[in-house]
């Protein structure tokens, strides 16, 4: 038995919701007490700590965003900071702390393992950049809710035989862009991890229109650099017109898929579990389709790579 602090950090994923019911649910199943935190590691400095029982998490298991509210704290990453944190889980007992975040909020949790914080860290990000797990909670309906969107984007970039450039999130990393760009048989994908060859996708652009194909999605992830600049390159190159999507923060909304959900249930349940052998300061991730613990201060050492094959199967695709 153990009293188990579950708290969601930095943007919101969908998925999430499924992952702290799984978390209260499991708890209380092995006969845990559990507490929601509130606004992340904002609220745990705070002390904004509630109890959840079985019926604090129905009907949330379909819903985005996050029902504990999520936070970006700078004011965490200092050490006064964490003390707090750290001194408000001493107060109400809590012995166990599950994080659902992304990089940043996983690079949290080992500030606070170091500080003898029993924590088990689950990925939840719309990026997928968090290292040792193959998938984050909340990529996979990114990707889709991208491809909806992309997906109407081409009929009138189809009626009106016109180029888009459609700018997806993802931070410094290309994940989402390159997932999307292949589902929606994206023409050209600028990606941080690949030297922006903007020659290349000129030449491909017009490649298209010899052979009649009149319109084109380009999909640019967010970390290579402004939309609008990349348009305005391509028209001064090619004169083609160019109209400029910025997806934004509807890619980090809506229910979350099945996928979604299901990751996140075994992930939300296996950190209990996790919790409850005795371990600790670990990242439960996804890999191979089984979940994976690795020692926080091994996942953190590494980074995520891009699969750059998926890559070259874009180009191929789209000749
Ligand atoms: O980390 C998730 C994410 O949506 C990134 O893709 C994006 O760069 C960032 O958060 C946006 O953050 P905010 O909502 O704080 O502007």
């Amino acid at each position: 038995m153990l009293r188990i602090g579950v708290l969601t950090s930095g943007g919101d994923a969908p998925g999430m919701n499924a992952a702290i019911r799984a978390v209260v649910r499991a708890g209380i199943f092995r006969g845990s007490t559990v507490f929601g935190i509130r606004r992340g590691f904002l609220g745990l400095m705070a002390g904004d700590i509630v109890p959840m029982d079985v019926g604090s998490v129905a009907d949330i298991i379909y819903r985005g965003g996050t029902a504990l509210l999520t936070g970006r704290s700078d004011e965490f990453k200092s050490g006064e900071g964490r003390q707090r944190a750290m001194n408000a889980l001493q107060d109400f007992g809590i012995d166990g702390l599950v994080v659902i975040g992304g990089d940043g909020s996983v690079r949290g949790c080992r500030e606070l393992a170091r500080g003898g914080i029993r924590v088990v860290a689950i990925p939840g990000t719309i990026d997928n950049d968090v290292p040792c797990s193959e998938l984050s909670i909340g990529f996979d309906t990114a990707v889709n809710t991208i491809c909806y969107a992309v997906d109407k984007i081409r009929d009138t970039a189809e009626a009106l035989e016109r180029t888009f450039v459609v700018e997806v999130m993802g931070r410094d990393t290309g994940f989402l862009a390159l997932a999307s760009g292949l589902a929606v048989g994206a023409e050209s994908i600028l990606l941080p991890e690949v030297p922006t060859d903007l020659d290349e996708v000129c030449l491909r652009l017009r490649r298209s229109r010899a052979r009649s194909k009149r319109h084109s999605i380009v999909i640019l992830a967010e970390g290579v650099g402004s939309a609008y600049d990349i348009a305005r390159q391509i028209t001064e190159r090619t004169g083609f017109p160019m109209r400029i999507i910025i997806l934004g923060h509807i890619q980090r909304g809506g229910a979350p898929t099945a996928l979604d959900r299901n990751l996140a249930s075994r992930l939300g349940a296996g950190a209990v579990e996790t919790l409850l052998a005795g371990r600790h300061g670990k990242l439960l991730g996804l890999n191979g389709g089984c979940l994976q613990e690795t020692d926080l201060e091994v996942a953190l050492e590494s980074r995520k790579g891009l699969n750059l094959a998926e890559y070259e199967l874009v180009k191929t695709l789209s000749i």
